[in-house]
């Protein structure tokens, strides 16, 4: 069966049919999904999908570009949430820097701030991490560095989300120990520098998600996503490693059930 290890079926998009969409995704060989939580809202709305689904999971966390709003109070909410028992990561989180000139110079150190604590909430709590990094791989790796360093009893840091760094920027987050989380994004044309990390990164590191609704893989680029997809990613991979299909499908479950532990 497929695992797919990070989707959001909270989001609005899916309103109109979540729940038959969900009952269906065993029949596509989806038999496991990790709703991930971007913000306190989110977080709370994938564990009520945890709780609805036996297939489900959630991962509960506030993404770099809802940051802004956060409080102490927040984190120690975020931090209830966390010891549910079907959450099985914290994330997403991380840093983002596309787009964000206009929001003044001190968002970087913002989601910085945030970034840290929430993994510190991650060591606290023995979970591993969902990290999301857009437009800001030096620092994002920096931060982590510095953080499992500092954390040595960690062995499953986690998963880099929706890759879209270098084979170098893969090897360095692998020999941490970390996953490298791939997603339609493969499937498109201008996507060399993924297909590249792809090629070189073990097969034992990649986990397989769609960020549904985001990121549809070709041939429904542009539509909404949901998890019957995540078929092309394994086949794009697979064609990319010289692997079969049901190989990397086998191999990517193992991956995804070590990491978050289930
Ligand atoms: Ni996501």
């Amino acid at each position: 069966m497929i695992f797919e290890s990070h989707a959001h079926y909270d989001d609005e998009q899916f309103d109109e049919d979540r729940d038959a969409l969900l009952q269906a995704l065993p029949q596509h060989n989806v038999g496991a999904i990790v709703n991930v939580g971007s913000s306190l809202e989110s977080s709370e709305a994938s564990i009520a999908l945890a709780e609805a689904y036996d297939y489900v999971y959630a991962s509960v966390g506030v993404h770099p570009d809802e940051v802004g709003d956060l409080t102490q109070e927040s984190m120690a909410a975020l931090r209830t949430l966390a010891m549910h028992p079907k959450v099985v990561a914290i994330g997403e989180i991380g840093l983002d820097y596309y787009r964000k000139e206009e929001e003044g110079t001190d968002y970087k150190d913002v989601q910085k701030q945030w970034f840290q604590q929430q993994l510190e909430l991650a060591a606290l709590l023995r979970k591993p991490v969902i990290v999301h990094s857009r437009e800001a791989a030096e620092d994002t790796l920096h931060i982590l560095e510095y953080f499992y360093a500092k954390h040595p009893e960690i062995y499953n840091p986690g998963v880099i989300h929706c890759f879209s760094y270098s084979p170098e920027i893969a090897a360095a987050y692998t020999n941490m120990g970390f996953y490298i989380g791939v997603g339609g994004v493969v499937t498109f044309r201008n996507a060399k520098k993924l297909v590249e990390t792809v090629k070189y990164t073990p097969i034992d590191r990649i986990l397989v998600e769609t960020d549904s609704p985001y990121l549809a893989p070709e041939p429904n680029r542009g539509k909404r996503n949901d998890s019957s997809n995540i078929r092309y990613v394994i086949e794009k991979i697979a064609q990319i490693k010289e692997m079969t299909p049901e190989d990397v499908e086998r191999q990517t479950e193992i991956n995804a059930r070590n990491m978050y532990g289930i």
